[in-house]
């Protein structure tokens, strides 16, 4: 037996399902029982019924799943898989902003540990940022931790957002020049980025999407070439799923090495042994639930 057949018989023994990010390797994104961006995965997570989520990503995607579905043991294959954008928010330094805009609410992007989560008053993903920012009861809002998620979300709403200082630091190294340069090489080719991108490569995009609506995007349009602006393991599956396109990094390759730490060989050991569990205070469970179910309600 191979390593991708093992992997499939410890699933059906142990009742576990397998949720993986769209930015994983290739050989992982073929073992998926559901692959996408961080809001189809949080609503898998919080919707099947299997007794293990194996959950290939980061850490704040595997703790998202965890505390949809509290009652599960949620695995992340290798624990030392974080996101560093996620890192540059802390509990402490939000209540001290919080202090300061008394009367402000708190949206977080789902790239948060989760007791900042818990600190929050509604969560938001790339997909739905726009209507959460647009729905929730206040003029003021503070947005953690990406800058540019929020500079690009403040061009669609009329209310004060007041940015962390945090950022991707795979997508900020996504530069206009390149990404120009690029341009007058496939002048016929649509440029799809992520509002995780600077602002400056956001005035270059033709559309800006999460990763599964570049997906979607690119399955429905009628054009043939596109350039992707996003980590590259994107490329993988818009390859695979459109025979007929053509896609190009927009400049260089850009990849995130905390998403590609997960090997086929940690899946299966995550499995057989059962590691590693995320485990939440029952506290930041309960406090993170509410901010992350309201976003739930959001498209
Ligand atoms: P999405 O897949 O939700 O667009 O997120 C991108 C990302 O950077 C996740 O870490
Ligand atoms: Fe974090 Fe950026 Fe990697 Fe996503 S791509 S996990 S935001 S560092």
């Amino acid at each position: 037996m191979n390593i991708a057949e093992e992997i499939t018989k410890l699933k059906k023994e142990k009742n576990a399902i397998i949720l993986v990010h769209n930015y994983q390797r290739p050989e992982i994104q073929n073992i998926a029982d559901s692959l996408g961006d961080s809001l189809g995965l949080a609503r898998e997570a919080a919707e099947t019924d299997a007794r293990i989520i194996v959950f290939c990503g980061v850490r704040f995607m595997a703790e998202t799943a965890k505390i949809l579905s509290p009652g599960k043991t949620v695995l992340l294959p290798r624990k030392e898989a974080g996101c560093p954008m996620a890192d540059m928010v802390t509990v402490e330094d939000l209540r001290i902003l919080k202090e300061k805009y008394s009367g402000a609410k708190v949206v977080s992007y789902v790239n948060t540990n989760a007791d900042v989560k818990a600190e929050s008053d509604i969560c938001c993903t790339s997909a739905n940022v726009i209507e959460v920012v647009k729905n929730i009861k206040a003029e003021r809002v503070i947005f953690t931790p990406d800058k540019n998620l929020a500079a690009y979300c403040q061009r669609f709403v009329d209310k004060e957002i007041i940015p962390w200082n945090g950022y991707c630091y795979v997508h900020e190294k996504i530069r206009k020049e390149e990404v120009r340069l690029a341009k007058e090489k496939f002048p016929d080719a649509l440029l799809l980025v992520h509002p995780e991108c600077n602002p400056s490569v956001i005035d270059l995009a033709d559309e800006v999407l999460s990763t599964s609506g570049m997906l979607d995007f690119a399955k429905k349009s009628d054009k043939k070439r596109f350039l992707i602006g996003t980590e590259e393991g994107l490329i993988y599956r818009l390859k695979k799923e459109n025979p007929g396109k053509k896609f190009y990094t927009a400049g260089t390759a850009k990849m995130c090495r905390n998403m590609k730490l997960t090997t086929l060989y940690d899946v299966y050991l995550s499995l057989k042994e059962e590691c590693y569990p995320i485990e939440l205070a029952r506290e930041i469970i309960k406090s993170a639930q509410k901010a992350l179910e309201a976003m739930l309600k959001y498209a």
